[in-house]
Parts: structure tokens; sequence; C-alpha cells
């Protein structure tokens, strides 16, 4: 019971990491909000929790809408009697390279993977102030660390990502608020986002071709990353703030 009495919020939580995460924390004792706009996949999610006991709700949530993100915290705040832990994990892929991006698709990468995250950040923290100790966690990648050729708009959001994680640290530990901030950067991790990129070569075959760069040999699991960040969530990592944890199978080491 690692987030007894803790109040979550988590974006994309309709599948994949984000779900796993909800999973965990729930199984954790955490009240766990669920927003994505993948609806029917977020209803799922909280039978899931609710079946084996946990305590979860739904919300329809586009994080790029402003109004959106005001109106899910302000239900979901009332719905769990307060909020402490805020996930920004809803995010999507964009692998083209510099030349190959049009410039409405580098908005939208950024306007998912890391406007999400400031408008997150700044609606959020009011709410948490009330509840504190209070943690953020923003699911950022192994690449907004490293570039690769083909990956301009989402290195440049994931990237940015990584620095506002500190910004906001920075600020909150100013301001005296008690919440922290920090990020998580995974490398390839098995859930819907790579059944995506495995469209052209298949499943298995890309599955292969990514472990091959991996020094541990594998793909990663959803948990091994939930696992990261129910540890940034928890007051376990109440002297963390600021930080990045690299999940990444030793990648970024070489
Ligand atoms: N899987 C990986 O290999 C990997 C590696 C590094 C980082 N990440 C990051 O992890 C996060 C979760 O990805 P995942 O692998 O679980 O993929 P996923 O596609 O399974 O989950 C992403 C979720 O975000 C939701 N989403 C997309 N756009 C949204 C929007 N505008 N508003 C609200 N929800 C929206 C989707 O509906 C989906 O449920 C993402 O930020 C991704 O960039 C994933």
């Amino acid at each position: 019971m690692r987030l007894q009495g803790k109040m979550a919020l988590i974006t994309g939580a309709a599948s994949g990491l984000g779900r796993a995460t909800a999973q965990l924390f729930a199984k954790e004792g955490a009240k766990v909000a669920i927003t994505d706009i993948d609806t029917a996949g977020a209803a799922e999610s909280v039978d899931m929790i609710k079946a084996v006991g946990g305590e979860a709700f739904a919300y329809k949530h586009d994080v790029t809408q402003e109004k959106e993100w005001q109106a899910v915290l302000t239900a979901a705040h009332e719905d769990m009697g307060g909020l402490n832990i805020l996930v920004n994990n809803a995010g999507i892929g964009g692998g083209s390279t510099v030349e190959d991006t049009d410039f409405a698709t580098w908005k939208r990468v950024h306007e998912v993977d890391v406007d999400s995250v400031f408008l997150g950040c700044k609606y959020a923290i009011p709410l948490m102030r009330a509840h504190a100790p209070g943690a953020i966690v923003n699911v950022s990648s192994i690449a907004g660390l490293i570039a690769g050729h083909n990956m301009a708009a989402y290195n440049s959001a994931k990237a940015g990502v990584w620095l506002l994680s500190k910004s906001v640290a920075l600020h909150c530990a100013k301001r005296g608020y008690r919440i922290r901030s920090n990020s998580v950067h995974p490398t390839f991790i098995d859930t819907p986002i790579l059944d995506r990129m495995a469209a052209d070569i298949g499943k298995e075959a890309l599955t292969k071709k990514l472990a091959r760069q991996v020094p541990l040999g594998t793909i990663g699991e959803p948990n091994d990353v939930a696992y990261a960040i129910l540890y940034l969530a928890s007051d376990e990592s109440k002297f963390v703030t600021g930080a990045e944890i690299k999940i990444d199978g030793g990648i970024s080491a070489m």
C-alpha cells in the first residue's frame, strides 16, 4: 500500500503505460482518475480496477484542450475528494525526419506531447497545493534525451517535457508548495504504440529489431515503467525533484 490515501490523475490511461500505471496505483491504495480521448478504453480501465477491488473514475479528456483540462481536474478533484498526484502520460509518436515532417504534424506532436504537460501542471498545481505533499510525474522518452535522424518532432517535444519538468520542480520548491516534479524516460515498451509502428514489418520482426538495439536484449514491459512512476509518485521519493529516471535497458549508457 505504497500510495495509501493518495488521489491520482493519469492522462492517456485507456491503454499501454497509462493503464498499467493506473492499475498499479490502485493496487497500492490510491484512488485513480483515468482520463483519455478513448472513452471506451478509459471505462475498460476503470472496470479492470474495480474488478479487483480498487477505486477509479473515468473522464473524457483531450489533453490539448485547455478548457477540458480545467473541467476534468475540477470533476476528478470533486469525485476523489482531492488531488495529490498528476501523471502526464498521454502522448503520440511521430517518426519522420525534419525534411519529411509537415508543419501540421510538427504542431500536432508538440500539442499532444508537450503543450498538454504545460496545461496539466498549470491547472493541477493550485488544486494539489491543498493536499500536499504532491507529486507530478511526466512521461517523456529516452527520445527526449537522445536524438534519432527520423524523430524530429518527437525528439523536440519530449526534450521539452524533460526540461519543463525541472522548471516546474524549481517553481514549486521556491514557492514552498511541497509538490515535486520529475520525468521518466522509457525506451521501446510493448504497448499499442508499437503495434502501430509494426504495421509494415509485423510485431514479431519489429520487436526483434528493436531488442537488438537494447543492451539488455529485450524491449520493456509496461510495468517496468509503471514501477518507476510509482516510486516518483509516492512519498518514498520525497527528496527527489527535478530529476529523471531512464528506463532504457542500458541504451543511453552506450
Ligand atoms: N511505448 C513506448 O515504447 C514508449 C517509449 C517512450 C515513451 N512513451 C510514451 O509513453 C506514453 C504512453 O504511451 P503508450 O506507449 O502507452 O501508448 P498508447 O498509444 O498505448 O497510449 C497512449 C494513450 O494516450 C491517449 N491519447 C492520445 N492522444 C490524446 C489526447 N489528445 N488526449 C488524451 N489522450 C490522448 C491514447 O488514446 C492512448 O490511450 C506516451 O507519452 C509515449 O510517448 C512510450
